[in-house]
């Protein structure tokens, strides 16, 4: 089957790489596809609505060399509605008035972890309203139904929305966990007590109740604003992912006031911040939590060095003059402080004697709670993590 995948951004490379291991030809013609995925971007517009320009222009032009019956499918996160806009304007688009079927197939891919989890997905979900695309859907994510992964077909709505309450979803669950964290610290007991305690009852799940410094990247913070702006445009109401967003930008001040309340007065202090990206296995910064909280550092006189072992390159374009170090160890010489803010792998096995002799006073502040508390002050430092 002959597919193109318009869009090169994470989603479709991963999309049309994957189709392609599949045994499918992705050939950037319109003429020649059956299935045209549009995996182009949807970045947000200042209320959080996401702008649809480009999948619109994108709809246009396959609409003007449409020569046959064609599958139109989203794969980017798009406001509900949006099939049926694409619908209504490719039919005004269409040159040769042909029969084509629009269909929601949304990704839940991780960064990181993309080709793993499109090729051993949990569930595919497929909205539509047309047999035939539904049909020549199933034949495509055949290989995947081998390995008996569910497939849900849906209204085009419905998978529209999926994306977005699952994301939602799993944010709410990182900004409860962060307030129980909070919680925590007050009260004085183990977060991760608390969490697993959580995490083995079967209806509640183990995963996504890590607390840290808050959720980033490019989706969790989008789709919250998104499905925010979507619940204000239905008229519906959406006090919880409000609620959600709101704890989340709190964490970071928290994290703040937790580094001021570790350090003392910062102005004129050696902090040594190690874990750049929103999270590992990426080089991404977008909406990193890193990023406001060295804004709010450097904006309280800290002096800031910091490592990373992917990141430093995106990290410069935000932080141009920040000082950047080599290694862990030249990072953290001289400091005064030690922030984690991601939870690398290679950042859980580090020498630290060496980290303490090297540090001019040893004070560490785990904001990914990579290390176990006693065990660090046993070692002579001054240690904080969240909700410990
Ligand atoms: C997410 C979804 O997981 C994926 O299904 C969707 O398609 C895109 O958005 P991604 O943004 O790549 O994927 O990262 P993810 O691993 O989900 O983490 C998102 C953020 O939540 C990170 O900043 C991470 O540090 C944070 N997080 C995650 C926590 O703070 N605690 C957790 O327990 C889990």
């Amino acid at each position: 089957m002959q597919i193109a995948v318009i869009g090169s951004g994470y989603v479709g490379l991963v999309t049309g790489a994957c189709f392609a291991e599949f045994g499918v030809d992705v050939k950037e013609a319109v003429e020649q596809s059956l299935v045209i995925f549009l995996a182009v971007g949807t970045p947000p517009l200042e209320d959080g609505s996401a702008d649809l320009q480009f999948v619109e222009t994108v709809a246009q032009t396959i609409a003007r060399y449409m020569n046959g019956y064609k599958v139109i499918v989203t794969k980017s996160t798009v406001p509900i509605g949006t099939g049926e806009r694409l619908r209504r304007l490719i039919r005004e688009n269409q040159l040769t008035k042909t029969n084509f079927g629009i269909v929601s197939n949304p990704e839940f891919l991780r960064e990181g972890a993309a080709i793993d989890d499109f090729m051993r997905p949990d569930r595919i979900v497929i909205g539509s309203s047309d047999e035939e695309a539904i049909a020549i859907m199933r034949d495509l994510y055949r290989p995947l139904y081998l390995i008996e992964t569910p497939i849900l077909i849906t209204s085009t709505e419905a998978a529209e929305l999926s994306k977005y309450a699952a994301n939602a979803f799993l944010a709410t669950k990182i900004s409860f966990i962060n307030e129980i964290a909070n919680l925590c610290d007050r009260i004085g007991c183990d977060v991760h007590d608390v969490a697993r305690a959580m995490g083995m009852d079967r209806r509640i799940g183990n995963k996504f109740l890590h607390p840290g410094p808050g959720y980033g990247g490019s989706c969790f913070p989008k789709d919250t604003r998104a499905l925010a702006a979507v619940a204000k445009e239905f008229g519906a109401s959406s006090t919880i992912v409000d609620s959600v967003i709101e704890v989340n930008l709190r964490q970071r001040e928290l994290m703040v006031a937790k580094i001021e309340g570790q350090v003392g007065h910062l102005e004129g202090k050696a902090v040594t911040i190690l874990g750049l990206s929103f999270k590992p296995e990426t080089d991404d910064m977008r909406d990193a939590p890193a990023v406001d909280i060295i804004k709010a550092l450097q904006a309280k006189g800290a002096l800031i060095t910091a490592y990373d072992p992917v990141a430093m390159d995106e990290a410069r374009k935000v932080f141009p003059d920040l000082k950047y170090s080599t290694d862990e160890y030249a990072a953290v010489n001289g400091a005064d402080a030690l922030i984690f803010i991601t939870e690398w792998n290679q950042f859980r096995a580090l020498d630290m004697e060496r980290v303490r002799t090297l540090m001019r006073s040893p004070k560490i502040v785990d904001l990914r709670n990579i290390y176990k508390p006693a065990a660090m002050r046993e070692m002579g430092f001054d240690y904080v993590g969240v909700g410990r």
